[in-house]
């Protein structure tokens, strides 16, 4: 008799929980993601942020997810356009575990700083819990446009920053016969 009534009840559980339908899988689904980064005008052409770099608003990102097995595009944000700080906030659903996201530059409202710093230069950022990261919020490294010409202060800035000589290999600085 006891078993009986053993197995009513875990027959019971196993029908009431099922109805719930709060399976792993349909969680997995739903989860959101809100990815946060920045755009920024290189003002020295250097391809890194210094305190001359300014914010550009306007400035056009797209989120881009591919299978990193067979490069199947599994996930494509509208344009985004960044707000007057240069932010901007793209959500995504899903998780991605087997695709790499990337956030790239589409293009700038400046007519001076449009020069997207190399082609290669995008911003990875990792869309799934699966990794161990947790929470919602996900940063893209911050983005830059080039300047077409360096501004003069950015020599001093380089200088106090220690890459003067990593500046001037690229060629972008006019040599300073301070130096
Ligand atoms: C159960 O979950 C599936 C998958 O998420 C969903 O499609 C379905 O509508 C759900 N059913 C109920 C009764 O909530
Ligand atoms: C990625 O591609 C592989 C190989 O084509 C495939 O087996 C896998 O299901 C794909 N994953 C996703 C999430 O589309």
């Amino acid at each position: 008799m006891a078993n009986i009534s053993i197995i009513a009840l875990l027959c019971f559980t196993i029908c009431v929980s099922s109805s719930l339908n709060y399976s792993h899988g349909a969680a997995e689904e739903k989860m959101q993601y809100m990815v946060v980064g920045h755009v920024y005008c290189d003002t020295c052409r250097v391809e890194f942020e210094t305190k001359l770099s300014e914010p550009i608003s306007g400035a056009v990102v797209k989120l881009e997810c591919k299978n990193r097995t067979d490069e199947a595009i599994t996930f494509q944000s509208q344009e985004i356009v960044a707000d007057n700080f240069g932010d901007y906030h793209i959500i995504v659903e899903g998780d991605y575990e087997e695709s790499d996201c990337d956030v790239a530059l589409v293009r700038s409202p400046r007519a001076d700083c449009s020069d997207p710093t190399e082609a290669w230069r995008k911003s990875r950022v990792v869309l799934t819990t699966f990794d161990g990261l947790s929470g919602k919020l996900r940063f893209a490294n911050n983005l830059g446009f080039k300047k077409d010409k360096a501004l003069p202060q950015c020599t001093r800035i380089l200088q106090e920053m220690g890459y003067y000589e990593l500046s001037q290999e690229s060629g972008e600085l006019s040599h300073s016969s301070e130096l």
